[in-house]
């Protein structure tokens, strides 16, 4: 079996928090474990505040877990990196023009990167970072301009440039087509994956947007407040999912080319991360749920490598489809 380029085990992030004069704890992410195989793009999705972004930067070395570990190729990373551990994962964030110093040049940002790296010596710096733009679609001439000369397009070109030039081996691109047009997102997919083909690379893709998803991952897997609740390829994930959650995702996302999801829209929002509720977290918004989903957390059930953790996976199709009722009356079919 290869060695997954990224495995994720059992990770918990916690942070204290305060409501008044109370501490407490806020469970972000809740025993998360996932893998990721060389020059795979694995999708992570779910509502807003369900982790995603906090698994993201413990990932990439950002935040430290309670508990938990990650390891790149076989090996541990520490909570706490070095240099050199930190250049392993880069991240492309959501908004490239915060991150981008107003006053340096493309061209120094680039360089300075790959000089404190120790990348490429002094004489070819130049050389090395018009390479980098023209790997992401960036004429050489960007390396004299400035970030408020650019689009937001270009910048977020500028921002995957940046992290290309410390050579990672895996990239956490958290939101990175949110803030952009329709047409511009499409060219920037279309950009990361020619640099899957072309760099061999592997990508974590957090993204609320599930076409996108569609249109680049292989595999994906779901968050719901903080844990991951169904895994599995694109393919399988979308035409059959098993998770009534990934349904309700699924169902209401009419961008989607196809999808076999048939469920009732998603009401309320997700409870807090102060207050996770008991047995399955989703059973307060769960059409599907049961005496037992109040009780016990469920387990994973599986489909090959698809996963599920539902107690009812995959039972949902029929019942949907035939319009029945939940077993306590409440009717799943407005
Ligand atoms: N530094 C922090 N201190 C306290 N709470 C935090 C901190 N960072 C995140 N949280 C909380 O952790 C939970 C998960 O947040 P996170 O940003 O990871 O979610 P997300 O899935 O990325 O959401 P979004 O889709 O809106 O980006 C949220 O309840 C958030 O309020
Ligand atoms: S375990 Fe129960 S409450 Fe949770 S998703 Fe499955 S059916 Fe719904
Ligand atoms: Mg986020």
């Amino acid at each position: 079996m290869t060695t997954p380029r990224l495995s994720v085990k059992d990770l918990h992030v916690q942070f204290p928090v305060r409501s008044g004069h109370r501490k407490q704890t806020l469970r972000a992410v809740d025993g998360v474990s996932v893998d990721l195989k060389p020059s795979e793009i694995l999708g992570i999705v779910g509502e807003s505040g369900c982790g995603k972004s906090t698994l993201a930067r413990v990932i990439a070395g950002l935040t430290e877990p309670a508990h938990g570990s990650v390891e790149l190729d076989g090996r541990p990373l520490p909570p706490r990196r070095t240099v050199q551990e930190q250049r392993a994962i880069q991240m492309v964030f959501q908004d490239p023009g915060a991150s981008l110093n107003p006053r340096l040049t493309v061209g120094a940002v680039l360089t300075e990167l790959l000089h404190r790296h120790g990348i490429v010596d002094r004489a070819r710096e130049r050389e090395r970072a018009e390479d980098l733009l023209r790997r992401v679609g960036l004429p050489a001439r960007a390396y004299d301009a400035r970030p408020r000369q650019l689009s937001g397009g270009q910048r977020q070109r500028v921002g995957i440039a940046r992290a290309l030039a410390v050579e990672p081996r895996l990239i956490v691109a958290d939101e990175a087509v949110a803030a952009l047009d329709v047409s511009v997102q499409a060219a920037i997919l279309n950009l990361f994956a020619d640099l899957r083909v072309s760099l061999a690379l592997s990508m974590v893709f957090i993204s609320h947007d599930l076409s996108a998803v569609q249109a680049i991952c292989d595999r994906v897997a779901v968050m719901y407040l903080g844990k991951i609740v169904e895994v599995g390829s694109v393919d399988e994930l979308f035409s059959a999912p098993g998770h009534p959650y990934t349904r309700a995702l699924l169902a209401a996302s009419p961008s989607l080319e196809e999808t076999a999801a048939v469920a009732p829209p998603l009401t309320g929002e997700p409870p807090s991360p102060l207050r996770v509720p008991n047995g399955c977290r989703f059973h307060p918004r769960c059409p599907l749920a049961v005496e037992k989903c109040h009780i016990a957390e469920p387990q994973w059930e599986m489909q090959g490598e698809h996963r599920t953790a539902c107690h009812r996976a995959w039972e949902v199709d029929d019942v949907t489809a035939a319009g029945a009722r939940h077993p306590r009356g409440i009717a799943l079919n407005p």
